[in-house]
């Protein structure tokens, strides 16, 4: 009663408590005794069950029938051929060579990889069981921007070093980039394409940063830090001014990697930023290898709601831009499209692809896969599953021997769950889908094809110098033309 902060407290000191129990005990009791099997949020039940029986190698058939109201709108399928293919005749693991003209070192990638989770976002024991994973599945595993740890290199797993504008492990003091520690750390073998990270789909245009108590000896050491500082990662490059720069730089590392495939991963804004590094890519003759597409439903440690909820632009909205807007310019067969943003099925991943993607990347999935329940307390470091904390009690209880396996089996199961649906399709290889074999309801008594709803571009249209929204011309490519 004597406090000051809390009204409902003051005014009645014993069943006032009892709201404060009743907000921390809802999320639980919603999640195990409320949600259906259609919700719960960001992963519904269905999914996230069909993650769990996949990474156990538990039966992942179901009884009854669907859940889904196939009559709701937003309702999704794909059509099915009278002459499906022989899934016995099917390659079950199909790659996809990643590398355009300037690159020496393509490399052959899986169509399901994990997505960029940094070691200090994730415990060491998770980063490790997942580039265990990685190396029983023979898929890739992206180090997230913090860096490369021991953990990510002790398996011996494929690795995608990811970069972010705050260059941890190829860092100078000053938070410039370094070319030095660039080229050294890019040489190990287990590297095999590097990263550039522009943005990410829980946060775009925010940066990012390492709180002191975080900050430890053994992650400073990683990210070339001083140690208990707080350290920002700024929302922007430093090391690039505009389109023109970014080229160059990406030319830079692939020179300083020798010859490594060199990408960058962004969440869609402004689209005419997007036209404009497609300009610079045909003004300069430098292609990046690929392009990772992160929708604006991507997931995050930690990040701002309002950046979550409300900037970027989604998956399904974004991939077909970048796919149209590359064919526009007649530059798509240079540059391989990667996609992320609840890529957790292999209806996902076919639909992924129908919309333009070539391989794509997984993170909570993968999470769900060491363990993750979604309890949805990764920003507290309380992580009851020792997923996404730094508390040494809580991760010891995710065992690495036990869980990479976990990672392989939810890899290689969801893979061939997506050739199963090629083969219905009566397809030879998941690459043949098109955006013709997708149907979605859009209202009670409408039904439109992908093609439809995303028509695709004709190649080369862009080249009279027109976009559909934009004079190209006009596109400049020595600044990001924001005034
Ligand atoms: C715990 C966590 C940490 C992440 N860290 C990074 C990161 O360091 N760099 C990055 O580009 N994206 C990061 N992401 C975003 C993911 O790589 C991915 O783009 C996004 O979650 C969408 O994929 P999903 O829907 O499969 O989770 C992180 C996501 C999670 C859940
Ligand atoms: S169990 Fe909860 S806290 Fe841990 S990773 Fe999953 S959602 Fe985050």
């Amino acid at each position: 009663m004597t406090q000051t902060k809390h009204a409902i407290i003051r005014n009645y000191p014993v069943v006032g408590r009892a709201r404060y129990w009743m907000e921390a005990l809802r999320p639980k009791i919603y999640q195990y005794f409320v949600e259906s099997d259609i919700d719960g949020s960001p992963v519904n039940r269905v999914d996230r069950s069909t993650i769990y029986q996949r990474a156990k190698r538990e039966l992942d058939s179901q009884p009854f029938g669907t859940q889904f109201n196939v009559y709701a709108e937003g309702y999704e399928w794909m059509a099915h051929s009278i002459q499906p293919h022989d899934f016995d005749l099917m390659e079950k693991d199909p790659r996809v060579i990643i590398g355009g003209k300037d690159c020496l070192q393509p490399y052959s990638a899986s169509i399901l990889n994990v997505s960029a989770m940094s070691y200090g976002s994730l415990s060491s024991n998770a980063v490790e069981a997942l580039n265990g994973g990685a190396k029983i599945g023979n898929f890739a595993h992206n180090t997230g921007e913090g860096g490369i740890s021991d953990f990510h290199l002790k398996q011996g797993g494929d690795i995608i070093w990811q970069i972010g504008t705050g260059y941890f492990g190829c860092r100078q003091e000053d938070g410039n980039f370094s070319e030095t520690l660039f080229a050294e750390k890019s040489a190990l073998p287990q590297i095999k394409m590097i990263e550039l990270k522009l943005s990410q789909g829980a946060k775009p245009g925010h940066g990012g940063i390492l709180p002191a108590a975080k900050n430890t000896p053994e992650i400073a050491a990683i990210r070339h830090v001083t140690p208990h500082t707080t350290v920002f990662s700024p929302p922007f490059h430093k090391a690039f001014g505009s389109p023109r720069e970014m080229m160059l730089f990406i030319a830079r590392l692939r020179t300083l990697s020798k010859g490594k495939p060199i990408g960058f991963k962004l969440c869609i804004g402004q689209q005419r930023e997007f036209y404009a590094l497609c300009k610079a890519m045909i003004e300069t003759d430098i292609y990046p290898d690929f392009i990772t597409v992160d929708g604006g439903e991507g997931g995050t440690g930690a990040a701002p709601p309002e950046f979550s909820n409300s900037v970027g632009m989604p998956l399904m909205d974004a991939l077909p831009f970048v796919h149209d807007t590359l064919t526009g310019f007649n530059i798509r067969k240079q540059v391989k499209i990667i996609a992320s943003g609840k890529v957790l099925t292999g209806y996902h991943i076919l639909r992924a692809i129908a919309l333009g993607a070539d391989t794509c990347n997984s993170a909570r999935a993968m999470m769900m896969a060491l363990g993750c329940i979604q309890a949805l307390v990764c920003n507290t470091n309380k992580c009851p599953t020792g997923v996404a904390t730094q508390d040494k009690w809580l991760s010891a209880g995710l065992v690495v021997d036990e869980k990479k396996h976990r990672v392989a089996n939810y890899h290689r199961d969801t893979v061939e769950s997506a050739i199963e649906l090629t083969a219905a399709a009566g397809l030879k290889d998941p690459h043949q889908i098109t955006r013709r074999h997708i149907f979605r309801r859009v209202f009670m008594n409408q039904v439109r094809s992908f093609e439809d709803i995303y028509p695709s571009t004709v190649p080369g249209c862009f080249a009279n110098g027109q976009t559909p929204e934009h004079n190209i011309g006009m596109i400049e490519i020595d600044s990001w033309g924001q005034g």
